[in-house]
């Protein structure tokens, strides 16, 4: 295995551009292996290899229930780690949904001063007929 690239850290970006037969990494556990030379080795086939690569594969890698000879493999085909802020992850999807809560904001606002208002009004308006109503008899 080429050594060059042991260590760095990787954006998902440039991770996913590896996806195919010639040039292939698998993400699993938020490390990045390049399983290019393993492929045809690989006992499960190269198959399930190339549509695990590109997007993260633990779930893939995990659901086997691969050996520990299997997990000893990835040592040699470890290059890399991936930047954990460029995955999306359920933390990075509330930041997105916050400028969506408070642009409705005013407009929720001024619903609710509305449904509070309202009503009040025609209490009002209630209370000032029966007033009026009343007076003159
Ligand atoms: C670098 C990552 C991987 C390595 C080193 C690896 C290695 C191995 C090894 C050594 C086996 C033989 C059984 C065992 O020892 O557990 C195996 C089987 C298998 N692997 Fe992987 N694997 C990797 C990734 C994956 C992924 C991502 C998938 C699924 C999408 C997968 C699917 C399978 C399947 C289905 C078998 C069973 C094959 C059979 O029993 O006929 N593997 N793998």
């Amino acid at each position: 295995m080429k050594m060059g690239g042991e260590g760095k850290v990787y954006t998902l970006a440039e991770f996913s551009q590896h996806n195919n037969a010639k040039d292939c990494w698998l993400l699993i556990g938020g490390k990045v292996y390049n399983v290019t030379k393993f492929l045809e080795d690989h006992p499960g086939g190269d198959e399930v290899l190339l549509s695990a690569s590109g997007k993260d594969a633990t779930d893939d890698f995990e659901d086997v229930g691969h050996s520990s000879s299997a997990r000893a493999m990835l040592d040699e085909l470890y290059v890399g780690d991936i930047d954990a802020s460029t995955i999306p992850t359920k933390t990075k999807y509330t930041p997105p949904n916050q400028p969506h809560y408070e642009q409705d904001k005013t407009s929720e606002f001024v619903v609710k001063l509305l449904q509070f208002l309202v009503p009040l009004l025609i209490l009002g308006l209630a209370f000032g007929i029966r007033f009026y109503t009343k007076s003159p008899a």
